[in-house]
């Protein structure tokens, strides 16, 4: 039997199998206009094929609590009516393939208003573009050569909180059964977390205790508005990968109970992206190792990413108790039907897709 395929519940949700798709940007929403921020066809296909893969739970690309949360203009967002009423339709459809929909609820921080990547991989919108705007952060530092953001006031860092519980609401009523915090990547809610780009002097800079405070919050506020019968995911980045100065493993392995005490249900462990010139050693498997530590010490469930692209690698992740579930990012977007290639790999069957069944 390969545990790959076996489901697995949360709360009262049950993901059919482990395979799961990775958070991935596709800058494919209007940036202007009634239906800036919402999802279109290109979303529904991209979404959708996964899910007719075999895949068994699809999140969503980062999808902005707010207007300048966005990573670029043309990212998805969740910060109004009319963006939650075009994801109902595709929740629906996901769910009628049997893969369980979740959504990653993301504010960009100080790596907002950026170009789309094969325009300026990495850069900022030029100041003087029309759809550019002044990006914020726990403090006013900028990621490499990118646009220095603003500080952010307590006042403007409570708003955020209650604007990612209002994302949620929505994200509920758009028919999600997963949320997903994004606290990874360099974006918001890493930057609080990290001393390297944290360097607030109040109630949410300094000491651990004191940077956690914003992911923390934000936790509390989506959990009080997400249903009990829901899970509650967070992505977090589990090193900065500098030897000093940076957020670290041990420190992951801290929030993960404080996120768990708070009723989230996964931990979705990633690395990086807060350091310009962190020198990561990637290769297959090279994040494992972080979510295995935060199953074993703070004994919350994890899903692992990165480099994970082989059937038995996926298995063996699972079989040898490292994590939970595997995500799969850019091996997804080269082959939507991984899933269920991997299942016929691992010798397990699959329900077949009737209008396919003759192939
Ligand atoms: C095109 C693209 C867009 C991405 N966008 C997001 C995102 O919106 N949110 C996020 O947390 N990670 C994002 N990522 C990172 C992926 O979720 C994943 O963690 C990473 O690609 C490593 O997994 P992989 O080796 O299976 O691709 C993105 C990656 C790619 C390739």
């Amino acid at each position: 039997m390969s545990l790959l395929f076996e489901p697995l519940a949360l709360r009262d949700i049950s993901a059919p199998n482990r395979v799961w798709m990775a958070p991935m940007c596709q800058y494919s929403a209007p940036a202007e206009g009634p239906d800036t921020g919402a999802p279109g066809e290109w979303h529904f296909q991209h979404l959708a094929s996964r899910a007719a893969g075999g895949t068994g739970l699809v999140l969503t690309e980062a999808t902005a609590v707010v207007p300048e949360g966005r990573i670029s203009p043309w990212d998805l967002g969740i910060w109004n009516d009319t963006q939650a009423a075009a994801f109902r339709r595709i929740t629906a459809f996901l769910r009628e393939l049997g893969a369980v929909p979740g959504i990653q609820l993301a504010h960009a921080g100080r790596k907002a208003s950026s170009a789309r990547p094969w325009d300026t991989p990495g850069g900022s919108l030029p100041a003087d573009h029309p759809l550019a705007w002044q990006s914020v952060a726990p403090s006013d530092v900028a990621f490499g050569a990118m646009t220095a953001p603003t500080e952010l006031s307590v006042d403007q860092i409570g708003e955020t909180v209650r604007r990612f519980a209002e994302a949620a609401e929505r994200a509920l009523a758009a028919g999600f059964q997963v949320a997903e915090i994004h606290g990874a990547h360099g974006y918001l809610v890493h930057e609080f977390l990290s001393p390297y780009s944290n360097h607030r002097t109040d109630a949410y800079g300094g000491p651990i205790e004191n940077r956690m405070r914003f992911a923390l919050e934000v936790t509390e506020a989506v959990r009080a508005v997400w249903p009990d019968e829901l899970p509650l995911f967070f992505r977090v980045s589990a090193t900065d990968w500098i030897d000093e100065g940076g957020w670290t493993a041990d420190d992951t392995v801290l929030l993960a109970k404080e996120l768990q005490a708070r009723g989230v249900d996964l931990l979705d462990v990633s690395t990086g992206g807060n350091v310009p010139d962190a020198r990561i050693p990637v290769e297959p498997h090279y994040q494992v190792p972080f979510a295995t530590r935060v199953r074993s010490e703070a004994g919350l469930a994890t899903a692992a990413v990165g480099l994970i692209t082989d059937p038995h690698q996926a298995e063996q992740i699972l079989a040898s108790g490292e994590a939970d579930a595997v995500l799969l990012g850019r091996e997804l977007l080269r082959n939507p039907y991984w899933a269920r290639h991997a299942a016929a790999a691992l010798g397990h069957a699959l329900p077949k897709l009737d209008q396919y069944a003759r192939a």
